[in-house]
């Protein structure tokens, strides 16, 4: 696969024009339309939005999207600042060609780069925690509390359900104990 005529795109939330947009409305209703409705850019199937996107393309088709929020969370009794990743989605005909590990190297240098950002954080499901792995994400186990994304009421997940964490300005080991709570509806 000829991956040098790919281009990366790396812009804030806020600078989204009409074009990316509806770029990004084909690529995830692509995917989810018929099972979770049209995709909203402030709030894509009820989860948080992302500040800063991470867009992959060939020409001038949009081939993958990722993004990540800053937000402060807390762990136990500490306050930790994450980089909420979501929104990870490359176009079904271009899957397991090395697309999205190139998406996740972008996250991580764009996390770096990001002021305050500690830690990349998301939840997935378990058919994915390798794709995450291989790109340097730590699956870690802890109960999380967070706000439905479907009602907006308080949830607590126990510990078990894939959470996965990128160090970015600190190490895996300084990752605290206890129950994650994300302060807000999960990514
Ligand atoms: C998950 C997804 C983003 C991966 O993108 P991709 O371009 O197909 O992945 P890549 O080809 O870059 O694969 C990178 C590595 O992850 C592995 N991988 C990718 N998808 C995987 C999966 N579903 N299960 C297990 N491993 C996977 C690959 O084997 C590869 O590892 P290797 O180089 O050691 O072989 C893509 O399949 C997708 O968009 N899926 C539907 C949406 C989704 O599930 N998003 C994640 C939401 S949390």
């Amino acid at each position: 696969m000829d991956h040098e005529r790919l281009d990366v795109e790396i812009i804030d939330h806020d600078f989204l024009t009409r074009t990316h947009l509806g770029r990004l409305q084909e690529l995830f209703d692509g995917e989810y339309r018929h099972t979770h409705g049209r995709w909203s850019p402030h709030r894509p199937y009820g989860y948080s939005p992302a500040d800063v996107h991470v867009l992959i393309y060939r020409g001038e088709e949009l081939l993958g999207h990722a993004g990540f929020q800053r937000r402060g969370i807390t762990v136990g009794h500490h306050r930790i600042r994450v980089g909420g990743t979501g929104g990870v989605l490359i176009t079904e005909a271009e899957r397991g060609t090395g697309i999205g590990r190139i998406l996740l190297h972008h996250i991580r240098q764009t996390m770096r780069e990001a002021p305050q950002v500690e830690y990349g954080y998301l939840g997935c499901g378990e058919s994915v925690v390798p794709f995450y792995e291989a790109a340097g994400w730590h699956r870690i186990a802890a109960a999380e509390r967070s706000l439905s994304r479907a009602t907006g009421r308080p949830r607590y997940v126990a510990a078990g359900a894939p959470i996965m964490i990128l160090p970015v300005s600190r190490s895996l080991d300084q990752w605290p104990r206890g129950v994650v709570d994300l302060h807000g509806t999960p990514w």
